[in-house]
This record gives structure tokens, sequence and C-alpha cells, in this order.
């Protein structure tokens, strides 16, 4: 084997620092599958680690920032062990590497290798290459499927990561919103066959995976192919996947609006296991806004989706994303936004200060917003959207809500799940019940958690209570 990684004694430390998105996460998660045949060992911080890949996000612009000041970080790191005779190879993965490339080595030399995230599955090669001495810069978009080679999650690698998993289903996107990076960082859009898909969430499944959430950056534009070559959308596969024994919970993100097919919406209907909590963004609550976004819908056009939605699952909760201060937004604007923030009732969102990305339109356009008007519009939208998921938790008091039992509670006697809202529950228990769904009602709400109560079978089954379970699913 030529792999000088292959001939050495002590298996080599990895540390993969991730930012940005789940996308992200599951990458990274990747990445250390592929380099474990090549005797590398994941370990916890970069301090430990012979190699240090920051798998890195380019969102905003405070995301590439850090990335830079990181590199800084293990420069002076790799010097010290320089002077004492060991070595530190540092990589550059993510978006900010797709975006950036030769200019990362420029701004940082002590920087090894670069690679997109269509690389991954390359990289032991790259690797091999590094270590022969040269600077590797990998940002081409190839045509093989980086899936198709990438390891899978697998069964043994799951076990230790617990009864939740993230499974990337689709990737890139075609939208090209006038803000956003993705379609230049991540390309096109591209869906994983349908049966690939399965076949990792049956092994997910078999490690004790009970939950997944499907990955992508416009999943629901997902349009896999299966055996015979037909197209398959986000919807059919939820049911198939609902099919597979052991998921009992299923959740995607992130959509796009004109993406929430007729079929996706009645698999929200039909499935139990496709949790009632949406990510759906909307960025803006302004039609004049959303059109130089290129959102290419109305709010009127989103708010007619919500409706379609909770018609079909009238348990649904939703969240977003928003941006303030995209170039032109005036106060009319803002306070449209704050309007629609309010109408759809979210339990949660993101938001965000719109920040300049080069390259994208929004970047050259002459009306941007000044700085302080952003940081106003921003605490104003944060704390009305803090007032509503307080006020989605306190309206959770008084419900049955199934709860996937984790792990051990803060206190012994006591253990800790999640709703399918997300939310954090906290409960008198046994650990026994970790894996399990368990149906307890809501009975507080405290900083960022629920405290519930565990609701038994005959307490379920009493006509009075069963009214009021809408969703309970006992395990
Ligand atoms: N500035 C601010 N926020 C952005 N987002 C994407 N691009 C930008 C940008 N240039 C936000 C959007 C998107 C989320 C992932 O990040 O709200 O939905
Ligand atoms: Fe970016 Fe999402 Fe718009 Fe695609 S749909 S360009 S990922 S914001």
């Amino acid at each position: 084997m030529s792999d000088e990684t292959q001939t050495e004694a002590r298996p080599k430390k990895l540390f993969i620092k991730t930012y940005g998105c789940q996308m992200n996460v599951y990458d990274s998660d990747r990445m250390a599958d592929a380099l474990a045949p090549h005797a590398y060992e994941p370990v916890q911080s970069a301090e430990d680690a012979d190699l240090v890949v920051l798998n890195t996000c380019h969102i905003r612009e405070k995301a590439s920032e850090k990335v830079f000041s990181e590199l800084g970080r293990l420069k002076e790191m790799r010097d010290l062990r320089r002077a004492e005779g060991s070595d530190l190879m540092i990589g550059v993965a993510g978006c900010v590497a797709q975006a950036e490339g030769e200019e990362i080595v420029r701004r940082q030399p002590a920087v090894n290798l670069v690679f997109g995230p269509q690389s991954y599955h390359r990289l032991p090669e790259l690797l091999t290459r590094a270590h022969n001495g040269s600077q590797v810069v990998e940002t081409e978009f190839p045509t093989e499927d980086k899936f198709a080679h990438l390891p899978a999650a697998k069964r043994e690698v799951t076990l230790a990561r617990g009864l939740t998993a993230f499974l990337t289903v689709q990737e890139g996107c075609d939208k090209f919103c006038s803000f956003c990076v993705v379609p230049y960082t991540r390309g096109a859009e591209t869906s994983r066959p349908l049966e690939q898909v399965l076949s990792e969430a049956r092994s997910l499944a078999d490690g004790g995976v009970r939950e997944l959430t499907l990955l992508g950056q416009n999943v629901n534009a997902y349009h896999g192919l299966d055996k015979a070559g037909r197209t398959v959308g986000l919807g059919e596969l939820c049911y198939r996947l609902a099919e597979i024994p052991g998921i009992a919970r299923i959740r995607y993100t992130t959509s796009h609006p004109l993406d929430m097919s007729e079929e996706l919406i009645a698999a929200h209907r039909d499935l139990d296991a496709l949790m009632p909590y949406l990510h759906l963004p909307v960025q803006s609550g302004s039609d004049r806004i959303l059109k130089a976004m290129n959102r290419r819908h109305t709010t009127a056009e989103y708010l007619a989706v919500i409706e379609r939605i909770k018609a079909a699952r009238p348990d649904m909760a939703l969240s977003g994303d928003f941006i303030v201060g995209f170039p032109g937004e005036t106060d009319a604007d803002f306070e449209q936004t704050l309007e629609i923030a309010r109408l759809t009732g979210y339990a949660s969102a993101f938001t965000f200060k719109y920040s300049i990305r080069p390259g994208t339109p929004g970047a050259t356009m002459d009306n941007q917003v000044a700085e302080a008007v952003k940081v106003e519009r921003l605490a104003r939208l944060n704390a009305q959207i803090m007032g509503q998921t307080r006020d989605f938790a306190q309206s959770c008091v008084g419900r049955i809500l199934p709860v996937l039992i984790e792990k051990p509670g803060r206190n012994p006697g006591q253990v800790g799940g999640r709703s399918p809202y997300l939310q954090a529950v906290h409960m008198e228990g046994p650990t026994r019940l970790i894996g399990q769904i368990i149906p307890v009602e809501i009975v507080a709400v405290g900083n960022n958690s629920l405290a519930g109560k565990i609701v038994t079978d005959a307490e379920l089954k009493s006509a009075s209570l069963s009214q009021s379970v809408a969703n309970a699913v006992p395990a």
C-alpha cells in the first residue's frame, strides 16, 4: 500500500472541527469514516491531533472570518510542534474551501490541503499527496458521485452516536436566491438514489437509531431514482423510510416553500413517523424584498402553503429563517417581516443580519442597509421570536406529547428526551425507557426545556385523557 499512514505503528489522530449546518456535521462524520481504514482515529481536540480539518461554512461573513483566525492559531501550534521535532497537518474542507480555494493557502501558507464538499471521498488520496510535500487544492466539481464512494453511516459508528442520526439525501441548490452562496459552493442540485438512502437508513436503524433527520440544502426538491429508473420525491421517500423497522421518527431540513409537493403534504397527513415540525424559511415578509431576493414566491403563496400543511396535519408547528437588512429593505418592509412571523406563529426561528457574499447578486446591489439599522431590526425580530417560542412552549402545557427518551436526566431517577417539536423534556422515569417513545404530559415550562410526567397505559386509555391525546404514540 502506498499510503505512508498505513506503515506507521501508531494510529494517527484526527480532529475535525465542524462549522455551520448539519450537512457539515454529516460530512465530517463521513470524512472520519473514510480515514478510519487509513489508521486515523478521532480525538476531541486539536492539541491531541496529527491532522486537523476545519470543515467550514461560508453562508455568512463571520463564519469565514472565524476560519482564518482559527488557522492562525493552528499555524502557531504547528510551529511550536516543529520546534519540538513533531508536526501538524492542517486541512480546510467545506464551503469556505470551495469558495476561496487557492486564496486560503495564499492567506495562510501553513495549510496543507484545501478541498471542497465534492472531494471528500478522495480524502485519503489527497492526504497522501499532502504528506508527500505538495500543497493540495481540490475544488473541482467532479462528475462522479461522492456518495457512491463515501462510506455510508454504519452500524458500529452509530452505536456510539445514539438514537438520532442525520442522513444526507440531497445536496446543492438550483434556486439562486440573490443573497446565497450555496448554489456556488455546493453546486447544482443532486439527489442520492433511493436504494442508497434506504440501505443507509436500514443500517442506521439496525444500529439503534430511532430518529432520522434527512438533510439537503433544498431537501424537499429531492428527486432520487429508484431501481427502475423512476424519479421518487421526498414524500415517497418518507413513506418508504417509515416502513423500516425501528425508524420511529423522520424529520427533514431545509425546505423551500415552492417544493412542498402534494405528495409530501399527504405524507404529513398519513405518517405518524413524520414529525409535525417543519423548518420552512420565508426570509422576509415583504413581497418587494422577496422578489429582490429571487425567492420566486409571494407572502400570500407562502401562507397558502402553510394552510395546506396545517390542514393535513393540524398539530404542525413551524420554524423559519429570516434575513433582516437585505439591500433596499425599508422600515415598512421590516414591519411586514414582523407581521408574517406573527401570522405564521413560528415556534422558533433563526434570524440573521444580511451579510454580503461576494459573487452573489445581492453583493453588488447599491442600496445596502446600514449596519446600525440591521442591528436594531435584528434585536426587534429576536425579541418577538423569543416571545413566540415562549408562547408555543406554554401552549404545550397540558398536552400529551410523544417523547423520545434519549438519556438519563440531571438527577437520579430522571430521564430526558425530545418532543416532536425538538423541545428538551425532563421527567421522572427509569433509564430502561431510553430509546422508547413514551406519552408524556407536559406540566411546566422551564428556561430551555419542558417538565413532563409520563402517562401510563391505563391513564392513556381512560376516556377523559384520550380526548386530549391527539398524537401520543405509546411505545
Ligand atoms: N446573509 C444572511 N443570512 C443568510 N442566509 C443565507 N445567506 C445569507 C446571507 N448572505 C441565511 C438564510 C438561510 C440560512 C441558512 O442562512 O436565512 O435560510
Ligand atoms: Fe440558498 Fe436555500 Fe435559496 Fe438555495 S433555496 S439559494 S440554499 S437560500
